[in-house]
């Protein structure tokens, strides 16, 4: 019997995951280890055994689903994302890889077909980052990049650390269930921006991830009453943080292919009638090369101590999160290559602006990565969205590389 994905299973499982943190507005909120992801991770899990995948859970709350293969001890082929959000998310950021990598086992079932390799469906726990910052977390800690006690010690906004978050949750398994070293990962992800549909191109084949710089910026002042403090004598913190967020502006234009973001800022004591004496935001930084990041980043520093100096307030840069870029394996991108022209697909090659799972996989691992459309170049938004002939596509191209690494490894 032919293999072939199933849309139709596909996107009910997605609309059945998406009611799981659903929002008012169509998004999903499901922030890592909250209790929408305990309901997502319950869900997934149960699908999992379902497909007849033998299920088990590490220490960083990493799900696994694997189903054998002709050759036991063989390395797996993996695939997989993640279910966490941001908090006004969509439906596809994440969900489509791990729900398309169950699909593909389901299609595999469907069809009777073993493969050589053993195939794991992985889900990364905290891949957003966006409740217990960096992103990347847990996949960081499982390929060496970050600690474990770092991890568990990272902490929310209400200061609940992400340790007792896990085990509140019931997903902290054991270090000995950590990825295996794989044969090949491959990650299904929407675009999240808008060449793929600008250009009307069916699949993304992705050639690397860029690298990311997140720094807290501390603004020090001198609260003050907003009535008699004279203009010439405040110490205004706010006003010398707005500077810096329109600077890092200016700064995105100055370097071509430097993104900058200031996605997070906080004001004490804000409140109507006083100077604010205090002030923190996040500075997000995104560039291709490592010199360009590098470069933006001491671009940061010089134009804080600047206004420090301009405004009389002490600033303070603490960059907590350095993801320097990662390109992807040769043979695995050229597998997705193949792939996606085989099935008749467009295609093109690009490098992913956010970041993903797979760029710690691949600082160890071969992996690579495939992207579908984002319709209006949409994410880390409600309005999300990803047609389900796409969504379908990119599953059909993830089964079908899989299919491929599995003969040629
Ligand atoms: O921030 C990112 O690029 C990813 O969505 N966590
Ligand atoms: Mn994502
Ligand atoms: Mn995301």
């Amino acid at each position: 019997m032919a293999c072939a994905i199933d849309s139709g299973r596909l996107w009910d499982s997605l609309m059945e995951m998406a009611a799981v943190g659903a929002t008012p507005a169509g998004g999903v909120r499901r922030l890592a280890l909250s209790d929408e992801d305990r309901a997502a991770r319950d869900l997934l899990v149960r699908w999992l055994a379902d497909a007849h995948c033998a299920v088990r859970v590490d220490d960083l709350g990493n799900i696994y689903g694997h189903r054998g293969g002709e050759q036991p001890g063989a390395a797996p082929l993996v695939c997989g994302s993640h279910l966490d959000t941001v908090p006004t998310g969509g439906r596809f950021d994440g969900a489509l890889g791990v729900l398309a990598a169950l699909e593909a086992v389901r299609a595999l079932n469907d069809a009777r077909q073993r493969m050589r390799h053993p195939m794991e469906v992985v889900c990364w726990t905290n891949e957003e980052g966006a409740r217990f910052p960096p992103a990347m977390l847990a996949s960081g800690v499982v390929c060496g990049q970050l600690t474990l006690d770092a991890a568990y010690a990272a902490r929310d906004a209400r200061g609940l650390t992400f340790g007792d978050e896990l085990r509140r949750i019931g997903y902290q398994g054991s270090a000995e269930h950590r990825l295996p070293a794989p044969a090949a990962y491959v990650e299904l992800h929407v675009e999240q921006g808008p060449i793929l549909e600008r250009t009307r191109t069916q699949i993304g084949i992705v050639e690397g991830v860029e690298g990311i710089s997140w720094s807290w910026v501390a603004v020090a002042g001198r609260a003050s009453h907003a009535g008699p403090t004279p203009m010439e004598d405040r110490r205004d913190a706010l006003l010398a943080a707005s500077r810096i967020v329109s600077a890092l502006r200016t700064l995105a234009g100055e370097a071509p292919g430097v993104r900058t973001t200031a996605g997070h800022i906080e004001v004490t004591p804000n409140t109507i009638n006083v100077v604010p004496g205090a002030a923190r935001l996040s500075a997000d930084l995104r560039a291709r090369s490592e010199d360009l990041l590098e470069t933006a980043w001491h671009r940061l520093q010089e134009i804080c101590a600047a206004i420090a100096k301009e405004d009389s307030v002490a600033i303070q840069v603490d960059e907590f999160w350095h993801s320097n870029p990662t390109p992807f394996h040769h043979a695995v991108v050229e597998t997705v290559a193949e792939s996606a022209r085989a099935l008749g697909y467009s295609s093109r090659r690009m490098w992913a602006g956010a970041g993903h799972d797979a760029k710690y996989v691949a600082d160890r691992y071969p992996a690579g990565m495939i992207f579908v459309p984002s319709r209006d170049g949409l994410s880390h938004n409600e309005a999300e969205w990803t047609p389900r002939e796409d969504c379908a596509r990119g599953a059909a191209v993830l089964l079908a590389a899989m299919q491929r690494l599995d003969r040629m490894l």
